[in-house]
């Protein structure tokens, strides 16, 4: 898909990853970039680089977990924009710094619920703006958890398993909807998230050494990646990994 004069909505873009895409979108000519995250002040920032970059820029506070939320979100998008053709599933979290099993259950229940629910319920609700649209791309963020065990972020890695599986068996829905679904799956990348498993702004210590032993990603490695995908006419159902390299000797 030519990216020039398209419609999109980023989930989870006041910061990170959704925020390089979103500004990434614009510099590729998106006409809008609808920013859909419960942080309004970083969104408005965001906002400010995509206008920056050369786009329209609306910001939506949205909760994925909540479906109305949801629903107001591509009504708007819509009403407002008059199409939708692009969607990066992007919004999630972690069990922070309260490893699995002692994070609070309601905590577990909102990593399921944003990070796979989220998905789901975002990616239903997209088909027909899309379909009216002509056709769209939805990318998922899932992460390179998703393929291994990592104990203490048990329920994260589950709903990043669940969006690779999600996503493969979303294909047909280019056919019945003219929509492509795909996923990335990153490695450790450079942002809050990574902070925010540890304590005083330091990755947890269960990852320090992953992460020492590695070139750590930066979020516009992943938006380069989403482009990609959205723009390639055979990306339905496929999942694609961005996995960090390791260091290079002396390093
Ligand atoms: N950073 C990494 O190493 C890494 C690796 C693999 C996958 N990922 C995935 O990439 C995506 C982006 O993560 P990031 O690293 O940029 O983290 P981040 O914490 O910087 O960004 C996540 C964004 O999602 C938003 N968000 C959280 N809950 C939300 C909700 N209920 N509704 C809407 N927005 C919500 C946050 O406000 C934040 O802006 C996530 O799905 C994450 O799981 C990250």
């Amino acid at each position: 898909m030519d990216i020039e004069g398209k419609i999109a909505i980023v989930t989870g873009a006041a910061r990170g990853i959704g925020r390089a895409t979103a500004v990434a979108l614009a510099e590729e000519g998106a006409r809008a970039v609808v920013l859909a995250d419960v942080r309004d002040t970083l969104s408005q920032e965001t906002a400010d680089l995509v206008r920056a970059a050369g786009a329209e820029a609306l910001v939506l506070e949205t909760d994925v977990s909540d479906i109305d939320a949801l629903r107001h979100l591509f009504f708007e998008t819509e009403k407002r924009f008059g199409g939708l053709h692009i969607l990066h599933n992007n919004a999630g979290i972690g069990e922070g710094a309260t490893d699995w099993p002692t994070v609070p259950t309601e905590r577990a229940a909102a990593i399921v619920d944003v990070n796979l629910r989220g998905v789901i319920i975002g990616t239903q609700l997209a088909l027909e703006p899309m379909r009216r649209s002509g056709g769209g791309a939805i990318v998922n963020t899932s992460s390179g958890g998703a393929f291994m065990p990592l104990p203490p972020q048990a329920v994260y890695v589950a709903t990043k398993a669940g969006v690779v599986h999600f996503t493969r068996s979303c294909t047909p829905l280019l056919d019945s909807h003219g929509v492509r679904v795909s996923c990335v799956c990153p490695g450790v990348v450079e942002t809050d998230m990574v902070r925010e498993t540890g304590i005083d702004g330091q990755p947890a210590e269960w990852l320090q050494p992953f992460i020492a032993s590695v070139e750590v990603l930066r979020p516009e490695d992943i938006a380069a990646k989403v482009i990609e995908l959205v723009r390639d006419p055979n990306s339905a159902g496929e999942v694609v990994s961005v996995a960090n390299t390791p260091k290079a000797a002396g390093g």
